[in-house]
């Protein structure tokens, strides 16, 4: 059973199916029915850091890279940090494709942009970040975004939109292939104490929230159907094509597939 429906207790992890009780170095530590423990019985201990009111875990023996930054020491940051119960059917890196897909932006998303950002892509080994501003069609509300993507499955966005800062970040779960589980970390910067500071920091976080979940609702039906065929991409899909190239010679790794059996 996926250890995710399990309890803590204390410093163990205990399996809902069995009860077994894991210790700290991955290793069946107790059987809730004294059955003798074997040596076979342990799970990977993958490297974790809390961190934006989440754990984060990442997928190798050692991390390569750290998490983004959201543009201010997190002692400076208010977050709201949630699981928004968004299971979608699509790999993580099919939704992170969206991020360079600026046909998409512009239609599903109605962001009018300023510029070609995709010249100015700043590209480096485990992702990529850019500039987007421009609008909203709808509204006409206006965004400075830096946005990226880390890694293969952590969208990332610090700016305004009206002149309103917030930063959010968006990993994506895979707790199956070919499907994600989403989770949202919003932040700005905290109240310096005074009621209407209080106020503001509330009035950003529940807007932030709002508009991102608006967002990812434009995505739901089509993550759950698309598929890509490279041989479509067009003359606007430049950066979308490199982003493609990028995830092909990204770091594999299962480290726990020798425990899954
Ligand atoms: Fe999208």
């Amino acid at each position: 059973a996926d250890l995710s429906i399990g309890k803590v207790a204390g410093d163990r992890l205990v399996c809902a199916f069995h009860h077994w009780e894991f210790d700290m170095a991955g290793k069946c530590a107790r059987t809730a029915t004294n059955d003798p423990v074997t040596s076979a019985m342990r799970v990977f201990r993958y490297p974790v850091q809390e961190r934006y009111g989440l754990i984060w875990a990442f997928n190798g023996e050692e991390p390569l890279y750290d998490l983004p930054d959201l543009g201010f020491p997190d002692e400076e940051l208010a977050f709201h940090s949630e699981i928004p119960h968004l299971d979608l059917l699509a790999d993580p890196w099919v939704f992170m494709c969206n991020t360079t897909d600026f046909n998409h932006i512009n239609i599903v998303h109605g962001i009018e942009v300023d510029g070609d950002p995709s010249q100015d892509i700043d590209w480096h080994d485990h992702g990529y970040s850019y500039d987007l501003r421009g609008r909203f069609k709808e509204t006409g509300a206006t965004i400075e975004y830096k946005v990226g993507i880390h890694g293969n499955n952590i969208f990332y966005q610090m700016g305004s939109v009206n002149g309103r800062w917030f930063a959010f970040l968006y990993p994506c779960g895979i707790h199956r292939p070919g499907t994600l589980r989403s989770y949202f970390v919003i932040a700005t910067q905290k109240s310096d104490g005074t009621p209407e500071d209080d106020k503001r920091v509330q009035e950003t976080l529940d807007f932030a929230q709002a508009l991102e979940i608006s967002v990812v609702d434009q995505d739901v039906e089509i993550l759950n159907t698309i598929r890509f065929t490279r041989g479509m991409f067009t003359r606007g899909d430049k950066a979308l094509g490199r982003f493609v190239d990028y995830l092909k010679t990204f770091p594999r790794a299962h480290p726990g597939a020798d425990y899954i059996r």
